[in-house]
């Protein structure tokens, strides 16, 4: 156990990072046989879409011959997720969808979304009820990303799974041997069956077959998914098999982790620690408090704010008590003198505090080289130029403001979207239905 202490784990249930570290994305693309998304892909995406390609996450993994096909003239369809856990998503789950919503848009292709609420029923121990309950919530959400009804088809295991949906799990199931499983998944003799069962839940949406009523006849097309690289494993069991079955292996565009805690980037944004991520129903002052608790930068802005404040409210009651002493003792000049001493004192204090500290900080991001509000907003700041004009002057702490706004506005403009989501549009996008314009 000390041994598995040590080392990073990603899986879809748990991140962290070796002893208290970063995540060592080199290694993991090693491991799970990556390639980082270099400048010559992002000219092909360019050069096949004709538009800038949006890639929002600074490290960009990924792992397709999608391109290839898709510059043949093969066309390819999208694939994406959502356990539904929790009643909101937080930001970090927003970053594969509006990612999706992007490559839909630029490919011009259609999309299918899976709510595994039967996943969350098993790992998280929610009522069925309560986890279909929570997969139509978030599809509110997800729908509020802006996806094309005609494009798009969200399903939930529950309602979907069965016919050529369980055809194909089972055949994947098949595939699979339990030592297989506990080696990728990392199961052990305590877990439910449930569990070891639901892995083929996941993989089966990477077959066209199993959408009869979208792709009739269309068994070699191919599939993306894009997606955080802790779903990885799914993915990697699901490459495993495809051959075997004579189906074509996923291809799979994975992002880093966008977090929001002090410890850094060592481990995924927690739901059970509600301040550790910024979620999508959070208000502007909540969003402003975490980004200054959690999200460190050179700048130092808000403590440094903080001392200022105190130190103002200890130097007006000096002088308020000074003026006090004038008006009601006679000893008010031996009082007055003492009171303005003790201001001065103060004053000579904290500004060495702030010395001391400021010192202190540029040292460590000197050498640690971390400016994690930078590093969020590269997640979500449309304008390179920008991103380059905030790392290069973050001295007083700009970078913290601009990624409170760019949030905020985030945030506002999702929570109008997902308003404006009826349920008729839910039941819209789940509807079992063929989508005759997704390609065009
Ligand atoms: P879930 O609901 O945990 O996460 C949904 C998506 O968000 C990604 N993600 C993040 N990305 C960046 N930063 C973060 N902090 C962060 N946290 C989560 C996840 O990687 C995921 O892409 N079992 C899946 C549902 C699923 C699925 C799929 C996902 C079914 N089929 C196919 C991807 C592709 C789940 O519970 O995701
Ligand atoms: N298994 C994922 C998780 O627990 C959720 C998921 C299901 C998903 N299908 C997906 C994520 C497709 C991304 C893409 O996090």
């Amino acid at each position: 156990m000390d041994v598995d202490k040590k080392e990073q784990v990603v899986n879809p249930w748990e991140v962290s990072a070796k002893d208290g570290g970063k995540i060592d994305y080199d290694k993991l693309i090693d491991q799970f046989g990556c390639q980082r998304l270099d400048d010559s892909l992002i000219d092909r995406v360019q050069r096949l879409t004709s538009r800038q390609p949006r890639l929002p996450p600074p490290r960009r993994i990924f792992r397709t011959q999608v391109l290839d096909a898709y510059e043949r003239g093969d066309k390819f369809y999208l694939y994406t997720g959502r356990g539904p856990s929790s009643e909101a998503l937080h930001l970090g789950h927003l970053i594969p969808f509006m990612f999706t919503k992007y490559l839909q848009e630029a490919f011009k292709v259609p999309l299918v979304i899976q709510l595994t609420d039967d996943e969350k029923c098993m790992w998280k121990n929610l009522s069925v009820e309560e986890s279909q309950r929570l997969a139509r919530e978030n599809a509110k959400d997800i729908i509020a990303c802006g996806f094309d009804v005609t494009k798009t088809f969200i399903f939930s295991d529950f309602d979907y799974v069965g016919g050529a949906f369980y055809k194909n799990m089972v055949k994947v199931a098949k595939c699979v041997t339990l030592n297989k499983a506990m080696g990728i998944f990392g199961f052990s003799g305590e877990d439910h069956i449930g569990k070891l069962s639901f892995p083929p839940v996941q993989a089966f949406p990477s077959f066209p077959s199993s959408f009869p009523h979208l792709f009739p006849g269309k068994d070699k097309l191919r599939c993306l998914i894009p997606c955080a690289i802790d779903q990885d494993p799914y993915f990697r069991m699901t490459r495993d098999v495809a051959p075997r079955l004579g189906y074509s292996k996923p291809a799979l565009i994975e992002s880093s982790f966008f977090l929001l805690c002090r410890q850094g980037e060592n481990g995924k944004m927690s739901a059970s620690d509600p301040n550790s991520a910024i979620y999508v129903t959070d208000t502007a002052k909540e969003i402003k408090n975490k980004i200054n608790r959690y999200a460190f930068s050179g700048g130092q802005d808000s403590i440094e704010k903080h001392r200022e404040m105190d130190f103002w409210h200890i130097s007006s009651l000096c002088w308020i008590l000074t003026w006090r002493c004038l008006i009601t003792t006679n000893h008010y000049p031996l009082w007055g003198f003492y009171l303005i001493a003790v201001e001065m004192t103060l004053k000579f204090f904290y500004t060495f505090l702030d010395t001391l500290k400021s010192f202190y900080n540029n040292l460590f991001f000197f050498f640690s080289q971390v400016d994690i509000p930078v590093k969020y907003l590269s997640f979500f700041l449309d304008d390179d130029t920008e991103l380059e004009h905030i790392k290069k002057e973050n001295a007083n702490g700009r970078s913290k403001k601009r990624l409170t706004e760019v949030l905020t506005e985030m945030v506002e403009r999702h929570r109008m979207a997902r308003a404006a989501v009826t349920d008729e549009m839910v039941d819209a996008f789940m509807a079992v239905r063929p989508l005759p314009s997704m390609f065009e």
